[in-house]
């Protein structure tokens, strides 16, 4: 059983309610499961295959969920780059090994499922593209209408690409995400469309079982540290939630410092956190090159800051040029491609060793969000293009000279 409730008043809501915020004060809403009456004998999780599925009783869903099979992401321990940056125990957690590329099929698995349970004939999103890509998908595979709202120019291919193959009704708008997602909102309250961005607190359900698959995949062990890429703050407010409850069920007895990290041109968060703010000031006009978490004003900012603050963790920025140089690294030294705003959190570790705030001795896993493959495009500015020669042996060795 679980039930909808206020993380700012504790107002309570019927799980079977659409609802997106809180009636009384406008703040954001949690599930809330009765986790002293859920028992999950020893053994059972680790029976089942690893993957969002594995977690069901932490699932508000009932009946047979809308899945493409999510979740059950590699952890690759980081040997090359971790010994670079001094590390030694540093980990990724490649979410781009997702159905549609991205974490947010996580999400989308149980949103989607959940807007079936709710009765729901229609979903949308705003989205940076990769929200997009993931609904688009799991619409498709629920057999119902998706329109997704984009920032124009500011969107990369693949996700494009993915948003329009799986056919959803794809606008772009002349303006940023966070306008966007305010219209996606209006359209959603006003059309009786679900709305799946993460403010529904169903989605961030599914994106909790990160954190749920990093404690099976270290034997049970918790990480010192959680770091994790910031844009609209859902994924970091997610993965803590998801841990609160395995430590309030007693299957963990600690959490880890939850990181965020940010691109340097839109990093409300971290300007939050490094000046004590009680909550976020909006950037108008955030850029990275990062387009994923290219977001001015964080839609889960208040979950995040106490997901950091909580857990003595930190928030950090990264600069544009450190996200490439890490995305490069990551696929040249390690062998894993990820887009740029995944490379955000293994750069963030990089930085905050360098400035004494992490300890060399922790155990830290990154999350990297994202597939190589969603922004084709900034690969290819930053690599040199294939050498086009004419088809002989001479012609080729000389090229390789
Ligand atoms: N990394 C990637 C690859 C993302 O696509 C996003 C968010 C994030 C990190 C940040 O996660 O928003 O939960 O803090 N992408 C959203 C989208 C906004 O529309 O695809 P967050």
């Amino acid at each position: 059983m679980h039930r909808l409730v206020c993380i700012h008043c504790g107002a309570e809501y019927p799980a079977d309610e659409v609802i997106y915020h809180c009636r009384r004060c406008s703040h954001l809403l949690a599930v809330q499961y009765d986790l002293d009456s859920i028992t999950i004998a020893p053994g059972v999780w680790e029976r089942r295959p690893i993957s969002v599925w594995r977690y069901r009783e932490l699932l508000p869903v009932s009946s047979a969920p809308v899945t493409l099979w999510e979740g059950g992401t590699p952890l690759y321990h980081l040997k090359q780059l971790g010994e670079e940056i001094g590390v030694r125990a540093l980990y990724a957690k490649h979410e781009g090994m997702n159905p549609t590329g991205s974490f947010k099929d996580r999400g989308m698995t149980v949103g989607v499922s959940m807007a079936l349970q709710l009765g729901m004939k229609s979903v949308a999103c705003a989205s940076t593209g990769n929200t997009s890509a993931s609904l688009a998908a799991y619409a498709a595979k629920a057999g119902i209408p998706a329109v997704v709202l984009l920032p124009a120019g500011n969107v990369a291919l693949g996700k494009v690409a993915q948003a329009l193959m799986h056919g959803a009704r794809v606008i772009s708008i002349r303006n940023n995400f966070d306008k966007a997602l305010e219209l996606v909102h209006e359209l959603c309250l006003s059309q009786g469309i679900y709305f799946l961005n993460s403010v529904n607190p169903y989605r961030l359900e599914g994106q909790k079982t990160i954190g749920f698959e990093v404690i099976d995949q270290l034997g049970g062990e918790v990480p010192d540290r959680m770091v994790l890429p910031v844009g609209n703050a859902g994924n970091i407010s997610a993965v803590h939630k998801g841990l609160r409850e395995l430590e309030t069920m007693g299957r963990i007895d600690r959490l880890p410092m939850m990181t965020g990290i940010q691109a340097e041109g839109s990093r409300p968060v971290v300007d939050a956190i490094q000046r004590g703010l009680p909550e976020v000031i909006p950037e108008p006009s955030p850029e990275t090159v990062a387009t994923a978490i290219r977001i001015g004003a964080p839609v889960n900012a208040e979950k995040a800051l106490t997901a950091i603050r909580a857990t003595g963790g930190t928030a950090e920025f990264v600069t544009d040029d450190e996200i490439l140089a890490m995305q490069r690294d990551l696929a040249r030294k390690e062998g894993i491609g990820v887009e740029p705003a995944s490379a955000a959190s293994v750069a963030g570790v990089k930085k905050l060793v360098g400035e004494g705030m992490i300890d060399r001795d922790e155990r830290i896993v990154c999350v990297v969000t994202g597939h190589l493959l969603k922004d084709p495009e900034t690969v290819v500015r930053q690599c040199e293009a294939p050498a086009e020669i004419d088809a002989d042996l001479q012609s080729l060795l000389s090229a390789l000279q």
